[in-house]
């Protein structure tokens, strides 16, 4: 296992809203209902979501690092971020976010409360290292998975997203959501075709949602994968 190192991790996270936008939820029908957020990040989603009644826990492998450290690594990531989207600002839409200082705050807005629950519910965050998920079978009803797969594809592989689908699948109950589809240039996932024929062959539905949320371009369309429970297939 390669030594886990704090300047390899880059602890940045999206708003409740954008996870509503992106994921196409409905809050009102996630309360009550058992959700995962994986990998979360420094993401506001679970902290938010909790206030409302949803059950979310949040698993990354940030979360080995002590919490006061990340907190001070995501400020510096933010700044970091931001002067590398300057650069790069024709790859975005400027329409959910206007400007460079709105995107900044909404990102220092996450930062700042899923630090805040991390202090508090401390229990709720865990440390992982995917493809493994150390959860137990159909443990949660939505398995939600933001900016991970498919996009670093450059640095991950097709073996490492087929092991942490299947992890997904064994922890996930009903439903699983992967957002985007597309890599960090905006190109579609080069095996996108394969996964989900993977996906299919298991005896689970696959589709592709085009969502209303749109901030990196071409970055507009979830998986959305319907679990069954009763396939036959020993993961
Ligand atoms: C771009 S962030 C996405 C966070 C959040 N889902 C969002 O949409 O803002 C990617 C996250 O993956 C985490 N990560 C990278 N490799 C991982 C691994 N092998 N296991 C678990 N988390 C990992 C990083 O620490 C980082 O927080």
């Amino acid at each position: 296992m390669d030594q886990l190192r704090l300047d390899r991790i880059i602890f940045i996270g999206r708003t409740f809203n954008e996870y509503i936008k992106m994921f196409n939820l409905n809050a009102n029908m996630l309360r009550n209902k058992k959700l995962l957020d994986c990998p979360a990040g420094a993401c506001a989603f679970a902290s938010k979501g909790k206030a409302m009644g949803i059950h979310i826990k949040s698993c990354d492998i940030a979360y080995y690092f002590d919490k006061q450290e990340l907190f001070e690594k995501g400020k510096a990531d933010i700044n970091h971020a931001m002067e590398g989207i300057k650069q790069t600002s024709n790859l975005y839409n400027w329409t959910y976010f206007n400007d460079i200082q709105e995107l900044k705050q909404a990102r220092n807005q996450a930062l700042e409360a899923c630090y805040s629950d991390m202090l508090i519910n401390e229990s709720d965050y865990l440390a992982v290292r995917l493809p493994d998920l150390p959860y137990e079978n159909n443990s949660f009803d939505l398995l939600l998975s933001a900016h991970f797969l498919f996009m670093y594809a450059e640095h991950l592989d097709y073996e490492f997203h087929l092991a942490c689908l299947n992890e997904m699948l064994r922890v996930a109950k009903d439903e699983i959501r992967i957002f985007p589809v597309v890599d960090l240039s905006g190109k579609p996932y080069q095996y996108l075709h394969e996964i989900l024929t993977y996906i299919n062959d298991l005896g689970h539905e696959t589709e592709l949602i085009k969502v209303d949320y749109e901030f990196q371009k071409n970055a507009h369309t979830m998986l959305k994968i319907k679990v069954n429970n009763n396939t036959s297939v020993l993961y």
